[in-house]
């Protein structure tokens, strides 16, 4: 029988939540945080101010076992092409894999050649940061560029970001990705050709803006100090290693992976080369360290306790239940900045799919639109929208326990400011007790009737809150794969292929054609009317 999940099956609870609200049931229940809460050592996910009750969880745990979900999470680890429009294993697990068990793809242990390639980044990045390999002139490597685009980008200069105080101020890492010339521009013209190193990171090293800047940068490298110095200044990550020669990349200097290594997954890989340079090989391995205590977490710990799989469960329960469209992720935690567009590329090119694994059109919802910046920017932005606009948003809140720097009073204020969002959320704000505040401050009724509507909050908008002691190294490793899993999670719910990117080839496509069109080498004729009209406008300006 074709699978389909039985979302119809959950509206009854739909229908029993709406009779009520997120306020009273903390009312009724002093125990409801507890019930609510789980937790993966130090990280404790706070799911109590959700639109849920016992019977609506047992309801969506549920919902997991009809979809297989265990059997299907222990088919990826047991390296099964479960990518199947692609014809591949789904193994990015192995490159954070800790101990001696193997892990097989095809009867074969792929742990060998992962920890070989970790072997390599870490003599690399000794000698780069020890000073031992330098530039063509002698001198010590200062900045690192890193040229790549989505996964071979995003994941990394997050990271980097993130993981700051563990960087070097002598060895800084910079982040290449837009085939718009002011990128590579803006990041070339502080730098000093003699103390950069370019890392060139594409899985397929054929992407068209990362090659187009990695031609800008061999060619700034070969202005200033010589055709024969390419060799010394450039470093490549990919799974094509013909490529990587061709382009003229030393044997030594290319780190390769595997097919089994999607791109939005490949931070664990030699993509991570230019974070392993950042902050130094004995911290990224305890990045990764990380990310395998939640692979552990992942597949061991029953479902009912399980962080990832309850973080997917709610996001399948408001999108498909409810209806709500997009997911907010607010890190009170400003290194976290990028995580938000990090997991856009995790979260909406995994799961932006309207095909079930076989093909049929699905007939529900799929993934939801994923945004958010850190807070308490946002507060003073977006969030206006998010306690009284007409759509509800489900966020998720994370928040450090201890902050990096000794300031205190910052981070007790980022605190309170963080637990304010989610319970002023939850309560909201009702008439009686914006007449009674209006009241108390001396206006009159006239005054209050007028501004009493809009100064009420509907509250019951749900919120998730991840807290955790420290964002270090091992932590962030956690987070990301977190987020990893409760992707799977509602990918396998909804039936459809986690791990294929089809829906950007065509964009891609159209730019080849159009190219020719933009250097005015050939004529549009064959386009439509609009892109006629912008092309002729473009030219008129550009003549
Ligand atoms: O945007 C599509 C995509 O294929 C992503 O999945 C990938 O992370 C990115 O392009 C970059 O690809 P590559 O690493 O092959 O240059």
């Amino acid at each position: 029988m074709t699978y389909a999940p039985d979302f119809a099956g959950l509206s009854a609870h739909r229908a029993r939540l709406e009779r009520t609200d997120m306020r009273t049931l903390f009312a009724a229940d002093p125990e409801r945080f507890r019930t609510f809460s789980a937790t993966e050592r130090d990280l404790l996910l706070d799911y109590s101010k959700n639109r849920i009750d016992l019977e609506a969880m047992t309801a969506l745990f549920d919902l997991a076992r009809a979809a297989d979900l265990e059997a299907r999470r222990d088919a990826m680890w047991s390296g099964e092409a479960i990518n199947t429009t692609e014809n591949r294993a789904v193994l990015h697990m192995a490159l954070r894999h800790q101990d001696d068990t193997r892990v097989l793809l095809g009867g074969r242990d792929v742990m060998p050649a992962v920890r070989e390639t970790l072997e390599r980044i870490r003599v690399f990045t000794d000698a780069v940061r020890g000073g031992a390999l330098t530039g063509a002139t002698g001198r010590r490597f200062t900045d690192i560029v890193n040229i790549g685009i989505g996964g071979s980008d995003l994941g990394p200069a997050m990271v980097t970001l993130a993981l700051e105080p563990y960087t070097r101020p002598d060895l800084r890492a910079h982040y290449v990705s837009n085939v718009d010339g002011a990128h590579i521009n803006d990041t070339l013209k502080r730098l000093d050709p003699a103390t950069t190193l370019f890392v060139v990171a594409s899985k397929t090293f054929t992407t068209d803006e990362t090659m187009t800047n990695a031609g800008s940068a061999r060619a700034w490298i070969a202005r200033s100090l010589g055709e024969g110095a390419v060799g010394s200044h450039f470093a490549a990550v990919s799974t094509n290693l013909t490529a990587c020669a061709a382009f003229g990349i030393q044997e030594d200097r290319i780190f390769g992976f595997w097919d089994w290594v999607g791109g939005r997954y490949s931070v664990w890989s030699a993509i991570g080369l230019p974070v392993a340079l950042a902050i130094g090989f004995d911290n990224f391995s305890a990045f990764l360290a990380g990310a395998a205590q939640m692979d552990v977490h992942f597949r061991t710990t029953p479902l009912e306790q399980n962080l990832p799989v309850i973080m997917g469960l709610l996001g399948v329960w408001y999108r498909n239940v409810w209806g709500f469209p997009t997911h907010a992720v607010l890190p009170y935690d400003q290194r976290l900045s990028r995580f938000p567009a990090y997991l856009q590329q995790q979260d909406m090119e995994s799961n932006g799919k309207s095909v079930t694994l076989s093909g049929a059109p699905v007939g529900w919802s799929t993934g939801p639109v994923v945004w958010g910046e850190p807070g308490t920017n946002g507060q003073h932005a977006f969030y206006q929208l998010i306690h009284q606009g007409t759509d509800v948003i489900p966020c998720d809140f994370l928040l450090a326990v201890v902050p990096q720097e000794k300031l205190p009073p910052h981070h007790a204020k980022l605190v309170a400011n963080c637990l304010a969002q989610s319970e002023a959320l939850m309560l909201g704000k009702t008439r009686d007790e914006v007449e009674a505040e209006l009241r108390a401050e001396g206006l009159d009724e006239a005054a209050i009737a007028a501004l009493a509507p809009h100064k009420v909050f509907p509250g019951n908008r749900p919120s998730n809150t991840l807290i955790y002691e420290k964002l270090d190294p091992r932590m962030l490793g956690r987070l990301i794969a977190l987020y990893e899993h409760k992707v799977f999670v509602q990918g396998t719910i909804w039936g459809i292929n986690s791990f294929d990117q089809w829906g950007v080839e065509l964009g891609k496509q159209l730019a080849k054609a159009l190219l020719p069109k933009v250097t005015g080498e050939a004529d549009a004729q064959d386009h439509d009317s609009s892109t006629r009209g912008l092309l002729e406008h473009f030219h008129a300006l550009s003549a």
